[in-house]
């Protein structure tokens, strides 16, 4: 019996160009770059130019993951785009970054989940390829975060950047082991009963306007460590796998001390665990696969290689994924 399953082909990340330190955050803010480090592992994060976009950011990804692949834009079946920062409220970021693309065959719609966005967009890819519906994907995860803080909010605004990372899926037949190339599984859930912990205060229906993110640090602190580390458990049972069969763990870059503490709860040592907090800060739904374009840009992941990709968000929604690259 054959087996349908997502393998990743082309890998893609961007960066805006612009970097902004801590110590500039310093001078116009009451924060130090030591708070900064200290609390969260972040030395600066890149912002998007005036009249930069998401679906910009997106599509400059979106370009190095075809590229990456050998694929062009007409050979794509399917793009999701995780974003909670679209360019407008309607249409989906993902059906401007498909014209950007001239992706033309390609369906397109984005996805909402915040930080854990990228996870469920690669599980919607995921179960549109394994149902035969499409044979290739874009699975991009895409923020301008920069434009939802509110600056003179310390507790947030020292956390978050912008950028957007890629991957390209495509449809192989194999036997079906953990052995085999591709997404082995995905596991997403959410509890919208935890809606304040972490929110934007706008939107069309309520403010009618964008707002600002809100977010009770402590409290998303500890959820982010149990339910990262109960989902990535839940992803190695479900294969029978355990931790030391993990080659690369990519984590959600919220919080080097989140990271370092569902590592930990893990077994998963520090050299096995790709980190990107310190120069990106939290990028939200860019923030895994822009760390998974770091880690194949500088061969740590190769082919073949077990990679455990886990996140926590907004909503809130967590999710893990397992992929044999
Ligand atoms: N600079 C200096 N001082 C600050 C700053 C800052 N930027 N921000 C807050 N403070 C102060 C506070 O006002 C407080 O002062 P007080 O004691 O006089 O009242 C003090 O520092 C401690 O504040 P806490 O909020 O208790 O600091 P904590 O140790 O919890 O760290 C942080 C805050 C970094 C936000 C932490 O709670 C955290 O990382 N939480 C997880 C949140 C997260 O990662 N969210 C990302 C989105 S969700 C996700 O992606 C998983």
């Amino acid at each position: 019996m054959t087996v349908r399953r997502s393998v990743v082909v082309g890998c893609g990340g961007y960066l805006p160009e612009k970097v902004l330190t801590n110590d500039e955050l310093a001078q116009r803010l009451d924060t130090s770059d030591e708070w900064i480090r200290d609390r969260s592992g972040i030395t600066q994060r890149y912002i998007a130019a005036e009249g930069e976009m998401t679906s910009d950011l997106g599509t400059a990804a979106a370009r190095d993951a075809l590229s990456a692949a050998g694929f062009t834009a007409a050979d794509i079946g399917l793009i999701v785009v995780a974003t909670s920062t679209p360019d407008e409220t309607f249409p989906a970021t993902a059906t401007v970054v498909q014209a950007k693309l001239g992706a033309d065959k390609a369906m397109a719609f984005d996805v909402q989940a915040v930080c854990s966005g990228f996870v469920y967009a690669l599980a919607t890819a995921d179960n549109f390829i394994k149902s035969g519906q499409v044979d290739s994907a874009l699975v991009i995860g895409a923020e301008t975060f920069s434009r939802i803080l509110d600056w003179q909010d310390r507790g947030t605004c020292v956390l978050f950047g912008d950028g957007a990372g890629a991957l390209v899926l495509k449809a192989e037949s194999g036997a079906g082991t953990t052995a085999d190339r591709g997404v082995l599984s995905t596991h997403l859930h959410s509890d919208g009963r935890l809606h304040d912990l972490l929110y934007v205060d706008g939107g069309p229906s309520s403010t009618g306007e964008v707002g600002f993110l809100r977010m009770e640090g402590k409290e998303v602190f500890r959820h982010a460590v149990v339910k990262m580390a109960e989902v990535t458990v839940e992803a190695l049972e479900a294969n029978d796998l355990s931790a030391s069969d993990i080659d690369w763990f990519v984590p959600h870059q919220a919080n080097k001390r989140i990271i370092d503490g569902t590592a930990k709860k893990l077994g998963i040592s520090g050299d096995k665990v790709v980190v990107t907090i310190e120069s990106h800060a939290n990028t939200s739904a860019a923030s895994i696969p822009l760390a998974l374009w770091v880690a194949t840009q500088d061969q740590r992941i190769k082919r073949d290689d077990l990679v455990l990709i886990e996140a926590l968000g907004g909503g809130m929604t967590w999710g893990s994924g397992l992929v044999r690259w």
